[in-house]
């Protein structure tokens, strides 16, 4: 006997008959569907048509309108309607316009719980196209199974048992572009949650095959009630082959709670013919089909169900191993117990075939063959990909309610998976975390009506743009709680009132950036919107960095500038400096990249260098830094490039040119470059303790807290390594992003300052600042002149600086939540302003410190935070300072 099942779908046509039959299969009595906390849809059924009870189950069936948004209902064609059909195959509802479509199941029992979700399929040339589609099922955010529908007429049924993490679950139909996607029927079942022990909160189990054996005819298909779940167990017999065995009696359930076949799949069951040798061998075997997201062969989980069935007397034995592939799988000879189940199972995955064949041999010593009642077959899936925060999915549901946003795929996850996220939203995604909002652009979208407070449950989002749109009424002040919001455009539309005061005071503080042009009635009586009001028809867009990318893409008129300028210099694919700075100022780009021409890596030297990318130190705005060796074995961090860098070139050129240049113990120095077709990437000295930052939050996690000499000399020889370039360089550098995570420690805590992407020259003669066209750094860091008015001085540097002072002392953030966003020196000022040392300084030191040396530490951080540039130390008084309280800090421990 054989049984044949492809993939994780298993397309069966004669499937059809069996469901259609279902119509008159026997009923036994009625349970009420309220207890069960099964929910049946008839997918496509006309709303006004209303529910049903379904013929086979006397299950109840709804319509679907009120699972999905999208969609249009259709009825099969005539021709494939058959009096025994069942109804929820009569009509469907197909996806023709979006690349998702999903359906909102509820979780009906609890958060956490198993259930068994069906969904079902008959195409019956609904579309009258004869073209049978093939489309993906997702379960939430996870790929589920391809629906390939082979046949016109053909039942087809996609089956998993998953863990629903949430209230809810989404049914997903993606198009991947062979057919539009359509369903015919939903069914959720809720499992006890010992059964299937394999499906678990990262993998779930696809159905490839459930069978009852030892039952010939259709009229046995199992499910509902007699089985509680409403399992369908296929009947499967050969009388040519196997002999049929069953019982009227009853069959004693199995003691484990993680297997249960209902008693009437037990009570029959399937044995081998006498072969001519030996009492015989049952061979069952089933086929999985790589899938597009599995190319990989999937991991299979088969439960084998037995029962002795018949009495077993005298002399007499039933004994027989299990194999697959011939591999035994049995520990030991197996002998079903007399009319008690029992269950046979891996729990790992068996992996590595396409062809799972299965043998039951009687061993020499067995009088009767071996038997089996019934078994099920399911390929595994990872359910490991988790959903955008609940928070955030809440807030832009109600958003997309509140304006109607009709865009196709704002269906499903909003973040998730990747390729499938809204236009318009931007997300951040972290390794097993929920993916985030962080940017939304509903510009030009046609809302009207007053802005909804949800934008303001959107708690990371950085950019919100709703320019050009109807917005009415006043701007919600609940916006200025929005930690992260860098930049607000709300042009072009019809609010009134004036700006709240909550954000007024996050534009003056350089935090934000609003622009408001184009609002009629909005009274605009405050003084700080100047970029806003200058220039906001003008084309200078301010982007503000964001603290995880360091860099900022270019704003648009940057963009424009930077195209310009790329005309009048380079051509396309070379590498003269695209810079404004390294293009204006000293035109010596050429010399530089010829100097760096004898430290050039290849790709190929590099792929070696770092056992093709193998270990990743960190990753950045650029790229990612990978762990590498010298061929003389000196350990070196190579930072490449990614493709889809918001870094760019003109960044990248930057900072080797530069690195060329400028050579201090406390600055990271470059070992060599690679600018090899696409391949761009500068590797530096290794920096086995990584970053401050790091160090400070505990991330790294084997280290112990730094003392409070190891950071007031990290903070000291990164003055120095600023020192050096506001000073001993001329034209003077710039950092423009000095953060903690630009410090890295080596393996003697030694600290250098990094990342030159940003680094701006300018000439001190004559000019006391320079204005840039684009603002980039890091948010939290920036000199409010420079947030404010894009005035850059040297002194914006030591601003960033008085920040990490601040971070050393106090193991704080540069942007507290305690609980509402607050500003680490606004946090520091008020608590020193009581006089306590204690209250800032970070408890990890555990008092371990001079208490002078930390007083004269924060003053000068609060002097390098101070509003006007000018009052500000230049870096070599702070270096001066630093020296005295080092001093003071060796002396205390004398
Ligand atoms: C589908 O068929 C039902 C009854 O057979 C009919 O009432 C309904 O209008 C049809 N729907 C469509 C979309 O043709
Ligand atoms: C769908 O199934 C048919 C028949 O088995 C096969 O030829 C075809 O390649 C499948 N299509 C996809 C996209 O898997
Ligand atoms: C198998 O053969 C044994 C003896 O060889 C016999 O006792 C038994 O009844 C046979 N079973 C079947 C199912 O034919
Ligand atoms: C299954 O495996 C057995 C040996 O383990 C072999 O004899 C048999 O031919 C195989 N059957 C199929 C269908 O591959
Ligand atoms: C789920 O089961 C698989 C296979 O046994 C295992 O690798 C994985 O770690 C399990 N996941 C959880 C969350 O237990
Ligand atoms: C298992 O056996 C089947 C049938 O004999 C064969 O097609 C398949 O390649 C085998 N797989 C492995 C991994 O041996
Ligand atoms: C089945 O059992 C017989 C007798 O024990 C043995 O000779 C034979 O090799 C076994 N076949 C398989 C496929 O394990
Ligand atoms: C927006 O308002 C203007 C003026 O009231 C109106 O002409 C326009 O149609 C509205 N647009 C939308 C999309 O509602
Ligand atoms: C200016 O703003 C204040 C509140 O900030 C408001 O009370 C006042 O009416 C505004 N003045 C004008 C002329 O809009």
């Amino acid at each position: 006997m054989k049984l044949s099942a492809r993939g994780a779908m298993a397309s069966r046509p004669w499937l059809i008959l069996l469901l259609g039959l279902a119509g008159v299969l026997k009923v036994p009595g009625q349970r009420s569907p309220d207890s069960t906390g099964f929910v049946s849809i008839d997918c496509g059924l006309p709303p006004e048509q209303g529910g049903y009870l379904d013929a086979a189950t006397k299950l109840p069936y709804v319509p679907d309108g009120a699972f999905t948004d999208a969609g249009a209902n259709h009825n099969i064609s005539a021709e494939y309607i058959t009096p025994s059909l069942s109804r929820r195959y009569l009509n469907v509802r197909s996806f023709p316009s979006s690349p998702r479509s999903c359906y909102t199941l509820p979780s009906t029992v609890a958060r956490g719980s198993k259930y068994l979700l069906r969904a079902t399929f008959i195409y019956g040339n609904y579309d009258g196209l004869n073209k049978p589609p093939v489309f993906d099922l997702h379960l939430g955010v996870n790929f589920w199974q391809t629906v390939n529908i082979t046949s016109p007429g053909a039942a087809q049924i996609a089956e998993v048992v998953a863990i629903v993490p949430d209230e809810s679950v989404q049914v997903c139909l993606v198009d991947t572009g062979s057919g539009t996607p359509f369903i015919s029927g939903l069914d959720l079942r809720p499992l006890r949650d010992t059964l299937y022990p394999q499906a678990n909160a990262t993998q779930a189990l696809v159905l490839v095959d459930r069978n009852n054996f030892g039952v010939n005819g259709l009229s046995s298909l199992i499910r509902y009630p007699d089985d509680p779940y409403d399992r369908v167990w296929i009947p499967w017999s050969d009388p040519d082959k196997w002999s049929e065995i069953a019982t009227t009696e009853k069959i004693q359930d199995l003691a484990d709670p993680r297997f249960q076949a209902p008693q009437a799949v037990m009570q029959t069951a399937i044995a081998a013919r006498n072969g001519s040798a030996s009492p015989g061998t049952i061979e069952l075997w089933w086929d999985v089909v790589p899938s597009r997201v599995y190319p990989g062969v999937p991991g299979c989980v088969s439960i084998f169900y037995f029962a002795e069935l018949q009495a077993v007397s005298g002399g007499a034995l039933r004994q027989f191993d299990m194999a697959i592939n011939g591999t035994l799988w049995s520990k030991a000879p197996y002998t079903p117990r007399h009319l008690a189940s029992d269950g046979f199972f891996n729990g790992e995955p068996h992996r590595g075939f396409t062809r799972f064949n299965f043998t039951l041999n009687a061993t020499a010593k067995s009088t009767l063959p071996p038997t089996i009642n019934a078994a099920e077959f399911f390929s595994v899936v990872s359910i490991a990909d988790v959903a955008t925060d609940a928070k955030d999915v809440a807030a832009i549901a109600a958003i997309k309610a509140k304006y109607q946003v009709k865009k196709t795929n704002w269906a499903g996850d909003p973040c998730s998976p990747k390729a499938l996220a809204w236009d318009g939203l931007n997300c951040s995604y972290a390794i097993s975390m929920p993916p985030r909002i962080t940017r939304l652009n509903m510009s030009l979208g046609g809302l009207s009506g007053d802005m909804s407070s949800y934008f303001g449950n959107l708690k990371v989002i950085k950019y919100l743009d709703l320019s050009y749109n109807n917005l009415t009424g006043s701007i919600p002040n609940v916006l200025s709680e929005l930690p992260f919001l860098v930049m607000l455009d709300l042009t072009g539309n019809q609010l009134n009132g004036s700006i709240p005061s909550g954000l007024m005071k996050r534009i003056q503080d350089g935090s934000l950036t609003l622009r408001y042009g184009k609002n009629s009635n909005l009274c605009n009586n405050g003084t700080s919107c100047q970029p806003t009001k200058k220039k906001s028809s003008s084309m200078l867009a301010v982007y503000i960095a964001v603290p995880i990318v360091a860099v900022v893409v270019a704003g648009a008129l940057a963009a424009l500038l930077l195209i310009a300028r790329k005309r009048q210099g380079s051509g396309k694919g070379s590498v003269k400096p695209q810079n404004e700075a390294s293009a204006s100022q000293n035109g010596d780009g050429q010399h530089s990249l010829l100097q760096l021409e004898n430290r050039r890596f290849t790709y190929r030297e590099l792929e070696a260098m770092t056992s093709n990318f193998q270990r990743v130190l960190g990753r950045g705005g650029f790229g990612s830094v990978y762990d590498g060796f010298l061929p003389d074995g000196t350990q070196v961090a190579v930072k490449l490039r990614s493709q889809s860098s918001s870094q760019g070139v003109r960044e990248f050129l930057t900072e080797a040119q530069t690195l060329t240049k400028i050579h201090h113990k406390n600055l990271v120095s470059m070992v060599g470059y690679c600018k090899d077709g696409e391949c761009m990437a500068l590797v530096y000295e290794h920096m086995s303790e990584g970053n401050l930052e790091d160090k400070l939050r505990g991330k790294d996690h084997n280290a112990g807290s730094l003392t409070w000499r190891q950071r007031l000399r990290i903070a000291l020889e990164s003055a120095k390594g600023l020192e050096y370039l506001h000073k001993a360089c001329s034209p003077a550098f710039v950092h423009r992003d000095v953060k903690t995570s630009n410090i890295l420690l080596n393996a003697n805590l030694e600290a250098k300052v990094a990342d030159f992407g940003l680094l701006k020259a300018f000439s001190q003669d004559g000019d006391t600042h320079v204005s840039t066209a684009r603002l980039v750094g890091t948010h939290g860091y920036l000199a409010p002149e420079y947030a404010a008015a894009l005035q850059l001085t040297v002194k914006s540097d030591v601003y960033s600086f008085g920040i990490v002072l601040l971070e050393v002392i106090t193991g704080q953030t540069p942007i507290l939540q305690c609980p509402d966003p607050t500003n680490i020196i606004q946090w520091a000022r008020q608590r020193l302003a009581r006089g306590n040392i204690e209250d800032v300084v970070d408890v990890r030191m555990q008092g371990e410190y001079d208490v002078n040396g930390v007083w004269k530490a924060a003053d000068v951080a609060l002097k390098c935070t101070v509003q006007a540039p000018t009052q500000r130390p230049t870096m070599t008084d702070v270096v001066m300072q630093l020296q005295e309280c080092l001093e003071l800090e060796e002396q205390h421990h004398l």
